[in-house]
């Protein structure tokens, strides 16, 4: 059995390496809010189940106008999708046969969707460590690539760029004719996060992807949309399954975009477990990416391929996310999700014991 190329469903890891799964494990390989989804969303559920028998709306009409009233688009420029996972797919179709430039280390669904539909995928491969972004490096390599895709905040290592980075390579790309797909799935987890949507109107080759599965934990029900020009938007439609997104995840959707309490306690508990678990982890030797979201890679830098922490974490219950399938990682990190206090405690004990082993 190969490499799980996910993360979430910690069986086929146990699976993969052949390892007995612990009755209780932790799963830090998925990087959804510890919190949970909102509570409004249980306290409604009974009252969605008479939408089950009728066809959802497939334009999800209310749904559009909302995400378009709170991005300050219009919207034709609006497109929800069955999680973003079915919008990168579409995004795909759109690229077909072009040159499609990937920032690496990065989300492995973007390259996928990319040689599915026949693009010549290149990569920029950013310093291991810093994954700092060299603008300047990237804009020469615009003349020779039809799409970039920039997940920001970034998958896996949860690293962000300033604005003053990030508003020259949505220029240059509009000026090169070329398009420019960033991801903004986790932008969410920071407090006042700077979004290129306010630069749709006057950037036709921008298209901004978002999810509400990470945010809200609805990775079983699926939402995501996108936001681009409105000729972008109805390609992408022409090419999408009708009824796509279905009637309960339309209705959650409305409900999870008023639950801004449920936001704000997320992005509050996230920063300060974060901030304190990087630091004690820092502190026994192991490297760890400058992340801003919920969820970080680490290295123990005696070992060039981690797969015997890898093991032992697993061994203890504790599941990180591998990173075989990140193109400039390859297995010397792993992927860590921030959750709840007492669980990011048993993690902090066992990269502590750890360290004593060796
Ligand atoms: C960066 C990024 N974008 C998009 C997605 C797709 O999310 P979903 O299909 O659950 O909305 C994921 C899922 O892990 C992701 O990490």
């Amino acid at each position: 059995m190969s490499s799980p190329s996910h993360g979430s469903n910690p069986r086929y890891v146990y699976e993969w390496l052949q390892l007995p799964m612990p009755e209780h494990v932790i799963d830090f390989s998925v990087n959804v809010n510890p919190l949970g989804p909102p509570s409004v969303l249980k306290e409604q559920w009974g009252d969605w189940f008479d939408a089950v028998a009728d066809y959802p709306d497939p334009q999800a009409r209310e749904l559009t106008r909302r995400i378009a009233c709170m991005d300050s688009v219009t919207d034709d420029q609006v497109l929800l999708g069955n999680g973003g996972a079915e919008l990168i797919q579409l995004i795909g179709g759109l690229l077909r046969e072009k040159r499609v430039l990937l920032i690496q280390p990065t989300f492995s669904e973007y390259e996928q969707a990319c040689r599915a539909h026949g693009c010549e995928v290149d990569h920029y491969i950013l310093e291991e460590g810093t994954w700092s972004l060299n603008v300047e490096h990237m804009i020469a390599k615009l003349p020779n690539v039809d799409a970039v895709f920039l997940c920001h905040p970034n998958n896996p290592t949860g690293i962000t760029y300033e604005e003053s980075t990030l508003i020259p390579l949505v220029e240059a790309c509009e000026q090169h004719d070329c398009l420019l797909i960033i991801d903004e799935a986790f932008y969410d987890f920071q407090d006042d996060a700077w979004t290129a949507a306010s630069m749709l109107y006057t950037h036709p080759h921008l298209i901004i992807l978002r999810s509400l599965t990470k945010m809200y934990a609805i990775a079983g029900l699926r939402l995501g949309y996108v936001l681009a020009a409105p000729e972008i938007i109805s390609t992408l439609k022409n090419q999408q399954p009708h009824w796509s997104v279905n009637a309960i995840a339309q209705l959650a959707g409305k409900a999870c975009l008023q639950a801004d309490r449920h936001v704000t306690r997320t992005r509050d508990l996230v920063q300060r477990e974060r901030a304190v678990l990087l630091d004690h982890i820092e502190a026994e030797g192991y490297l760890v990416s400058n992340s801003k979201v919920n969820f970080f890679v680490l290295r123990d830098p005696a070992l060039d391929d981690q797969l015997p922490l890898l093991r032992y974490l697993l061994e203890k219950g504790i599941v990180p996310r591998h990173t075989l399938n990140y193109t400039g990682l390859n297995g010397r990190w792993l992927r860590f999700s921030v959750r709840l206090p007492a669980d990011n405690a048993l993690l902090l004990e066992a990269l502590i014991a750890w360290k004593k082993t060796t």
